[in-house]
């Protein structure tokens, strides 16, 4: 009778607390409905992102799927019970990453100042008025003349990965040229930004390769839970006070920074670097005093800058390997240009208009970050209409859906960089091709990345033709776990020399 009663007491206790969760859960899902935004219905308890948090879908499916379930400009969903706004038309967009820029100059990436003292001030999650000071003084880094410097040693690294791409290749054997990319933009970074080379075609467990790995593994399930709360749900990463980057790499690259930066003070060298350049803002910039600061623009630097050059890379040299006619096309045009300036380097780089053009089209089927964020930072009525969004509304707006859109691009499936031709560049819809993002919170590197890209690409194609086999994948399926766009497999693919 006694265990009668106790289970009957179980089963209603676990009722009650189901019933108020699901309330809880539900209390925001007549937001949009009373807003008069249309919107798409959510599941309790998930909201709008089953897949997305059941890790089957990554995060650009997550919102190329909310974007094919209507037409309309904008749509409500939710993330959880937390009600979100999707922008889907171009106009929009432009509305609010430029026009109205000044309702929406923060991320809804969490910024955690408690729990990770470095990340907190990097510039991808740093909120304002803080975010506008440090983009104000970092910008100049980017110049094109401070890029064209660097990229002498860009070249270098290529050279290098050439070499060991001579002394490796056998004609039965395949590549993963996704692996080749990541060791080649992690020298690039390392060289520009620490000053140091990182050996990761001479050394198979170069540290700073570990470290880039690490970074972004996504197999690695808390790493991957970890960044899908920071981008989906802050309050999630706040409430378990969850770091944004691993805090080991951290820890790693700011000794390396600082030991670096110490010895620099100490003989003067000066090497063109990255890092030249962040100690003319130690010295001469009271607010990069505080050590942090400094090491988190490196540490920005290096996150940012790897994962999204070398993935580039490894999806040019895959659509390549599929198309010999356009990867004919393109070595010749990198042959004949080469010669005329004695070599790859950032002058005849800027004359190679149809690597340009393949570099777009690369970014339009497979752009890296796959999505923007935003939030409002005040009540903000959508022009044309008497809707306000409630300051504090993350906004999402989806690239991957937006470039595979057949309205803006015909055939999206398609690898067509004469898209990008003279003549027909000005038929693509603006604010419809967005692989850097847009407004004054765009890619800061985004030149620094396309050289980086453009000078491994040219490289390789000058001395190897790339070559399907019968490992490479038809179609590439991307890593359900992953924040940025990644290959689920690698990148298989063969290599002769020219
Ligand atoms: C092919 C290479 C790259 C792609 C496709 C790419 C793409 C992007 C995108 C889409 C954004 C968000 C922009 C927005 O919200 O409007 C972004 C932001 C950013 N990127 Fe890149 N990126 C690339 C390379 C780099 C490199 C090489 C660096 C640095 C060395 C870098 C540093 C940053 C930083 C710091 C931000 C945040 C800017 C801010 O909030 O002010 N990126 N990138």
């Amino acid at each position: 009778m006694v265990i009668f009663s106790f289970i009957a007491e179980l089963v209603f206790s676990v009722v009650i607390i189901f019933i108020a969760l699901y309330l809880y859960f539900t209390r925001n899902f007549n937001y949009w409905k009373n807003k008069n935004v249309p919107y798409i219905k959510p599941l309790p308890f998930f909201g709008n992102i089953y897949n997305g948090i059941l890790m089957r879908h990554c995060m650009g499916e997550i919102f190329s799927d909310l974007y094919k379930k209507s037409m309309k400009p904008f749509i409500g969903f939710f993330i959880l019970d937390k009600p979100c706004i999707l922008l889907r038309d171009p106009q929009i967009i432009k509305k609010f990453l430029v026009n109205d820029f000044q309702y929406f100059y923060d991320r809804n990436v969490l910024n955690n100042i408690r729990d990770d003292p470095i990340s907190t001030h990097v510039l991808f999650v740093l909120k304002n008025p803080e975010w506008k000071e440090i983009r104000t003084k970092i910008t100049p880094v980017f110049t094109s003349s401070k890029i064209k410097v660097m990229s002498k040693l860009i070249e270098d690294v290529a050279q290098e990965m050439v070499d060991y791409l001579g002394k490796n290749i056998d004609v039965n054997s395949t590549m993963d040229m996704k692996d080749i990319s990541l060791k080649f933009t992690v020298d690039v970074i390392s060289t520009t930004i620490f000053g140091v080379n990182a050996y990761s075609f001479k050394n198979k467990n170069s540290e700073f390769k570990e470290i880039a790995q690490k970074l972004f593994n996504w197999d690695d399930l808390l790493t991957a839970f970890r960044m899908r709360c920071y981008f989906l749900a802050p309050a999630i990463a706040k409430l378990f006070r969850m770091s944004f980057l691993d805090p080991y790499c951290t820890r790693f690259l700011k000794k390396c920074f600082l030991e670096i930066m110490d010895s620099r003070i100490v003989s003067k060298v000066s090497r063109n670097d990255l890092i030249d350049i962040l100690l003319q803002l130690k010295n001469n910039d009271e607010q990069f005093m505080d050590g942090d600061i400094l090491v988190a623009q490196a540490v920005m630097f290096f996150a940012a800058g790897f994962e999204t050059s070398s993935s580039t890379m490894a999806f040019a040299l895959y659509e390549l390997a599929h198309h010999p006619d356009i990867q004919n096309k393109l070595r010749h045009e990198i042959n004949v240009i080469s010669e005329k300036h004695g070599g790859i380097n950032f002058d005849s780089l800027k004359e190679m208009e149809y690597l340009d053009m393949c570099v777009k089209e690369v970014l339009r089927k497979y752009p890296v970050l796959p999505f923007l964020d935003r939030k409002a930072t005040a009540n903000y009525n959508i022009p044309g209409t008497d809707i306000i969004i409630d300051r504090d509304t993350p906004v999402f707006i989806p690239i991957l859906a937006l470039h595979n859109d057949p309205r803006y691009f015909p055939s999206p499936e398609k690898f067509d960089p004469e898209r990008f031709s003279k003549t027909n560049v000005n038929n693509i819809e603006n604010f419809a091709y967005m692989p850097f993002g847009e407004g004054p919170r765009n890619c800061i590197g985004a030149r620094f990345g396309k050289i980086t890209t453009k000078l491994g690409l040219a490289y390789i194609l000058k001395t190897f033709m790339i070559e399907t086999t019968r490992l490479t994948e038809n179609k590439i399926k991307f890593n359900p776990k992953g924040v940025v766009l990644s290959s689920l497999t690698g990148m298989k693919l063969r290599l002769n020399k020219v």
